[in-house]
């Protein structure tokens, strides 16, 4: 019987993941399509119990559902539950639901091959940052800061996950040249999102990697003033793609090739 996965978020529309995972399931050969759902507010509940029993195989969750489904699951393993929040959900042999965030994996996977010992700089303390964060603790990089805005938020952060120390969007800027990786995850900069940037890099050193989270615009204000000094930039595609080739491999129990996927999005979007 052919087998069919999902993504369930609002809005959902505009999703990049049912051309990916279709055309992954494509190339591997298996017989299975992938659907986006848009779930009313206050459906989620509903929603899940269909997916249930229609047979799902496995589905992503976007915005704003992530915190509000773990209920509806009969298991969410311990990275998600450190994060507090799902973006994957698979179906057991046995036939149970398990939550798990590939998010934060995800990302750093699409940093390429990076160092326990590289000192990194998330800048903002929000659901984004707290996936990242969560995933470099669990990979054990022993250097990470948080700025933000709000120092406060970034303090309960950094308290919550117990990791690293917060910063002022200040203290950064004026550090910059310890850091080898700064991961940028507000929203500034995002389509029709006035830009200004949250700190000035003009100290930064010289192999450093500057990544955002954002992949619409593919170069976002904060990359093009990275790329001002001739530092590798990443841009949001590769967390998309990578945090989805995550969810592939726990339901298909195959890699797809992320690197084509990354350069065809990159087409589509116009890079
Ligand atoms: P997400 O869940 O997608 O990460 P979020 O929870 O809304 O988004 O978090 C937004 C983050 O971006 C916060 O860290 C926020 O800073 P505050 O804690 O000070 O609100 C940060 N942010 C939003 N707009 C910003 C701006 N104009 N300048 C700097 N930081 C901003």
């Amino acid at each position: 019987m052919k087998k069919w996965f999902a993504v369930i978020g609002n809005p959902i529309a505009h999703s990049l993941s049912p051309y990916m995972h279709d055309t992954w399931l494509e190339e591997q050969h298996i017989n299975a399509s992938y659907i986006p759902v848009h779930v009313e507010e206050g459906k989620l509940e509903e929603a899940v119990n269909a997916l249930k029993l229609l047979g799902c195989s496995g589905w992503n969750v976007t915005v704003p559902y992530k915190e509000a489904i773990i209920p509806f699951l009969d298991e969410v393993d311990n990275s998600a539950k450190g994060i507090g929040a799902v973006n994957t959900v698979v179906k057991t042999g046995d036939g149970r639901f398990v939550g798990y965030n590939t998010d934060g994996f995800g990302f750093i996977e699409s940093l390429g091959p990076i160092d326990q010992t590289n000192r990194i700089l998330i800048i903002g303390a929000g659901g984004a940052a707290r996936g990242i964060a969560h995933a470099f603790k669990q990979l054990d990089f022993s250097h990470i800061a948080i700025a933000n805005r709000t120092y406060a938020n970034a303090k309960r952060l950094v308290e919550e996950l117990q990791i690293g120390q917060a910063i002022t969007l200040e203290e950064a800027e004026a550090t910059i040249a310890q850091f080898d990786v700064i991961v940028h995850t507000t929203p500034q900069g995002m389509k029709n999102n006035t830009a200004t940037l949250p700190i000035q890099l003009s100290q930064i050193k010289e192999h450093a990697i500057v990544a955002d989270i954002v992949y619409n615009p593919l170069v976002t204000p904060f990359l093009e003033e990275a790329k001002k000094y001739n530092v590798r930039t990443v841009n949001g595609l590769g967390m998309l793609v990578h945090q989805g080739a995550i969810a592939f491999t726990y339901w298909n129990g195959v890699k797809p090739n992320t690197e084509q996927m990354v350069e065809r999005l990159t087409e589509q979007l116009g890079g």
